[in-house]
């Protein structure tokens, strides 16, 4: 993110071996190439620069290329210019190997070091573990036995790590203990991919770039905030990992819990890693641990039934594909989340998530406070439209502001009335994947947008007591809503009974 703030001139990443693990699998094909392919095309891949693909399958260097060539024809995000895309696959090649067998360790020694010498990569190397997470410790265990991470002579080698990180919160602080067991924190760069939406970064420029909104950013003035992740789709050919997790697991210790540490946390002294990430990690600490039955009474998690979304018939979740039967696995969540600081106290978080909604839709809505009334009792005004300052995420990138203005003419009379910022009026930004600033970061030492063990556990330790709370009560108290629709009742009443009620999602 460093280049983002002015126009400074762009650099170019360090020279780098790229090495990637699971590199047979989706997120390759999908994502890494299509992303590496976009630096590549905008000059921020160095001239000495190779990727090497490790993969259990059977397959030539050559078949690899062919593979990565065609998903790249289908996944880019822009036209693809054969001499970029040529000179990107040129310096790819393929290794067959077993993560957890040592002599794959052996295998990827020469493999790298044929290519420092070829390409002069100058021994930086950047591990990319797109493996199942499974495989995360191993990987870095044997990586670590090997001396193949070992930072010497000036050379980094650094570790990207997928999601999900850890199941709760003692597998999180387990698999922390593993991975540091062989590598400095510095070397680890646990990645989620809402961190490389340009939306989510400008969080941070929206609230500490401009002298307006900060002084009004807490208790006094907000009433309230709502964080909203709405997927239209359903769980599709995802049914064994998505039953086994949950839209509890899969989305909010990481994706909501970003979007709320930006919203929420206190300005850093320095726009750097460590200060950064020291004031996200504050703030997770800060929000309350419930207890379980305060957890219950704060949760609602929910099942979507046959439904249509989108003109598309969706089919109960319990039919989806590698779902047990008799599933409890909640595909929806809520949750009202209170920070315990002096910016924060009083003021509920509510958070939502779920699949087979009506829209998609990604925002952070804050709700100010409303204004006294007083003024309009002798006037035909009944109601004032609430003041929201919303930023939308996806697929509409945009801040706005709504408020109340007077129709014109001779009575008082007073309606909601929007300002909006839209990305598209003012930038003209070639679509990307989300990855390309993720992976560039990581290839300049820039670890702002990556999570730190301790921002990680504090995530978890929020998390635990719905875990918990939720396998003592073994499916009892678990709702239900149509797909297609905004969600369960049971979501309403959680805002209701504070007097509040959710955004449309639209
Ligand atoms: C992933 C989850 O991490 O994020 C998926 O595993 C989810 O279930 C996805 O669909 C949402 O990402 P995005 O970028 O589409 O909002």
């Amino acid at each position: 993110m460093s280049e983002s703030f002015a126009a400074a001139p762009v650099r170019t990443a360090d020279p780098c071996c790229f090495v990637i693990f699971g590199a047979s699998g989706d997120l390759t094909h999908r994502l890494l190439i299509p992303a590496l392919y976009n630096l590549a095309a905008g000059g921020l891949l160095p001239d000495a620069f190779s990727v090497i693909g490790v993969a259990r399958k059977e397959l030539s260097s050559d078949a690899f290329r062919d593979g990565l060539e065609k998903s790249l024809r289908t996944f880019a995000t822009r036209r693809v210019d054969d001499a970029v895309g040529r000179r990107l696959l040129g310096c790819v090649s393929y290794l067959q190997g077993d993560g957890e067998d040592p002599a794959t360790y052996e295998q990827l020694r020469q493999a790298i070091e044929r290519v420092e010498a070829a390409r002069g990569t100058r021994g930086n190397r950047l591990f990319y573990l797109a493996t199942p997470p499974a495989a995360f410790a191993p990987i870095t265990c044997r990586l670590g036995t090997s001396g193949l991470s070992r930072e010497r002579d000036g050379a980094w080698r650094r570790v990207i790590i997928e999601k999900p990180f850890g199941t709760d919160l003692a597998s999180a602080r387990a698999l922390n203990q593993q991975l540091l067991a062989s590598l400095g924190e510095h070397q680890i760069y646990r990645i989620d991919h809402y961190l490389g939406k340009e939306t989510v970064q400008n969080i941070l420029v929206l609230r500490f770039a401009n002298g307006l909104f900060e002084p009004i950013w807490h208790r006094d003035h907000i009433d309230h905030v709502q964080i909203t992740v709405a997927e239209s789709l359903p769980v599709g050919r995802r049914g064994r990992f998505y039953d086994s997790t949950g839209a509890l697991r899969d989305m909010v210790p990481n994706h909501l819990f970003q979007l709320l540490s930006l919203v929420a946390m206190e300005p850093p002294a320095r726009f750097e890693a460590s200060a950064v990430r020291a004031e996200k990690a504050e703030l997770l600490d800060a929000t309350q641990v419930q207890s379980t039955s305060d957890a219950l009474r704060n949760s609602v998690r929910a099942q979507y039934q046959a439904g249509t979304s989108a003109n598309h018939r969706i089919e109960d979740y319990r039919r989806t594909a590698d779902v047990r039967p008799g599933s409890t696995t909640e595909t929806y969540v809520a949750l009202k989340l209170m920070i315990d600081n002096w910016r924060w106290a009083g003021v509920p978080f509510y958070l939502r998530t779920g699949k087979a909604l009506r829209a998609q839709s990604t925002e952070v809505a804050i709700k100010f406070k409303q204004a006294p009334f007083v003024m309009f009792r002798d006037t035909p005004v009944d109601r004032l439209a609430q003041n929201f300052l919303v930023l939308g995420i996806q697929p509409h990138e945009c801040i706005s502001l709504q408020f109340n203005a007077k129709i014109p003419g001779p009575m008082i009379t007073i309606k909601g009335v929007g300002m909006t910022f839209k990305y598209q009026d003012y930038f003209d930004t070639a679509p990307s994947t989300g990855y390309e600033t993720l992976i560039y970061d990581c290839m300049i030492g820039d670890a702002i947008l990556f999570q730190r063990a301790d921002g990680i556990e504090a995530g978890w330790r929020v998390v635990q007591p719905f875990i918990d709370a939720w396998r003592e009560a073994d499916g009892q108290g678990l709702a239900s809503y149509q797909a297609g629709s905004e969600g369960p009742e049971a979501a309403e009443h959680l805002l209701a009974r504070d007097g509040r009620r959710w955004r449309p999602i639209a």
